[in-house]
């Protein structure tokens, strides 16, 4: 039985197009963030620039709002900020001569062009196959159309390093050479396995190029290896037992003749509960940018009633500022959503007070306190809140403990856990957050990027006045600068 992939992609895009019609229901949809036109998204995939344009596939099962069959849905934006749906460009299918090799789902990957076209290299899952995880390839030369490689699976076994557990291939060029790196593991340990090639086609097993020093994962998922300035950096998304958790990054240096990435500091990628599997990309400008599944498995997911969930976090900048910190920027271009700016200067809190200019659910918030000339032990605010405060979603700034939390225990529906980032003020005692709010998202960075926080909260759509607060003392903010991002969507 032969299940054609050009049939099985035109059926999942006939099915999305008759399902949006009919999804009416929109109180959870974000206004800038890039979500599936209908059923379910996770990780980010082939995040890519190609003929000038930015392509961001995706983890989707069109058929429902849960996770299932995978299929590779497709958006294309010019600025990272406003995107165009595409057809879905993978759908599970295959039965070769051989057996069968995706037929249960086309699993995460990366994207790559040679020679003008686009290459996808993904992991096809087979649950009647065995091994269940290899690696193929599909090619297209508009960015839109794409054809499976008939020479799949182009690594059919997982080495001997490796186990069944074999997915999640991450492709990059680097002195005329392509390079990859897949997620695995063995003894308890995860891995992230290193290929060569000179063709995309032919792959050369290089060796484990880095592994859990055996407190970061039995199971890497999602592995990315990267040049960053002077350094490389890996990012993935580690397993423990069946439980996922936090990504991490870990930088250090990366020496292709002897295929061994030496680790050095690492630290996690983002403190909050919905970021996962994130996948990087270098443009044309030269930046090292990073998107992630701003969700998480086994959420509460209250979108499900309106048939979509998952989403993607914004667009952050991967570089290291002027003191060579490592920081996470939202991209510059997100400026553009900005509209009705409201500026307040030179203030102090005591107590709770409501600012009625900085109330909204699609917005940005920037603000400075300075630490050093305050009593306050705890300050912060208190977001998407009801009028009778019964829902709210709370940042704090614990002064004594150095750390961010994000409280989402009144936050609404959703998960309603505490969230812990640990913060340095600058030297003369300064903290900067930087927020951004969307219907059902909440990003907060800490010091310009030096810790991130990610979750999603589902607070009712009428929840949406804001308060300043400081407990033991006043807290001197210094500046605040807040603006209603628009929509992206029609
Ligand atoms: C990570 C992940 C990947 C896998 C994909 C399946 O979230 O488990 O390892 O390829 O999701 O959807």
């Amino acid at each position: 039985m032969t299940k054609n992939h050009r049939e099985q992609a035109m059926k999942a895009n006939v099915y999305i197009n008759q399902q949006q019609e009919k999804v009416k229901n929109t109180k959870y949809r974000l206004n800038y963030h890039m979500m599936p036109p209908v059923g379910w998204m996770n990780d980010p995939n082939g995040f890519v620039q190609y003929n000038g344009e930015y392509h961001l596939f995706y983890q989707h099962n069109p058929y429902a709002a849960q996770w299932g069959p995978m299929h590779w849905g497709h958006a294309k934006s010019r600025d990272l900020v406003n995107w165009e749906h595409l057809p879905v460009a993978l759908a599970p299918s295959e039965y070769y001569d051989n057996g069968t090799i995706d037929d249960h789902g086309c699993f995460s990957g990366s994207a790559i062009e040679k020679d003008s076209e686009l290459y996808l290299l993904y992991t096809g899952h087979s649950i009647e196959r065995n091994p269940m995880q290899v690696q193929c390839i599909a090619k297209s030369r508009d960015g839109i159309d794409f054809i499976k490689e008939n020479q799949n699976p182009v690594i059919d076994h997982f080495p001997k390093d490796g186990s069944k557990d074999f997915r999640d291939p991450k492709v990059w060029e680097y002195d005329n050479q392509y390079y990859m790196v897949v997620g695995s593991n063995k003894d308890g340990k995860g891995k992230a396995l290193f290929y060569q090639s000179s063709n995309l086609i032919e792959w050369e097993y290089r060796g484990v190029v880095a592994e859990s020093n055996g407190k970061q994962g039995d199971m890497w998922e999602c592995p990315d290896l990267f040049p960053l300035e002077e350094e490389h950096a890996l990012i993935f998304s580690p397993m423990y037992g069946e439980k996922n958790e936090k990504p991490i990054i870990i930088f250090g240096e990366m020496d292709y003749k002897k295929a061994k990435f030496s680790q050095g500091k690492s630290m996690l990628l983002d403190y909050g509960h919905d970021f996962y599997a994130p996948q990087t990309l270098i443009d044309e400008k030269g930046r090292r940018i990073m998107i992630g599944w701003m969700d998480m498995w086994f959420s509460k997911r209250p979108s499900e009633e309106d048939d979509w969930a998952g989403a993607m976090t914004i667009p952050r900048e991967l570089t290291y500022n002027q003191n060579g910190k490592f920081v996470q920027k939202p991209i510059e271009e997100l400026k553009t959503l900005r509209k009705n700016h409201h500026q307040m200067e030179g203030f102090d809190i005591d107590g709770v007070q409501r600012l009625p200019d900085l109330d909204g659910s699609a917005t940005e918030l920037c603000i400075d306190f300075d630490i050093a000339n305050s009593d306050s032990s705890v300050f912060g605010l208190q977001l998407r809140c009801s009028k009778d405060r019964s829902e709210k979603t709370m940042i704090k700034v614990d002064t004594i403990n150095e750390e961010i939390i994000v409280d989402l225990t009144s936050a609404g529906k959703g998960e309603s856990g505490i969230h812990k980032a640990p913060y340095r003020s600058n030297t003369n005692g300064k903290l900067n957050l930087r927020l951004f709010l969307d219907t059902t998202s909440l990003e907060v960075f800490v010091n310009h990027g030096e810790q991130v926080i990610t979750n999603r909260i589902y607070p009712h759509a009428s929840s949406n006045e804001v308060d300043l607060f400081a407990e033991g003392g006043k807290i001197k903010v210094l500046n605040v600068d807040k603006w209603s991002l628009r929509s992206v969507w029609k």
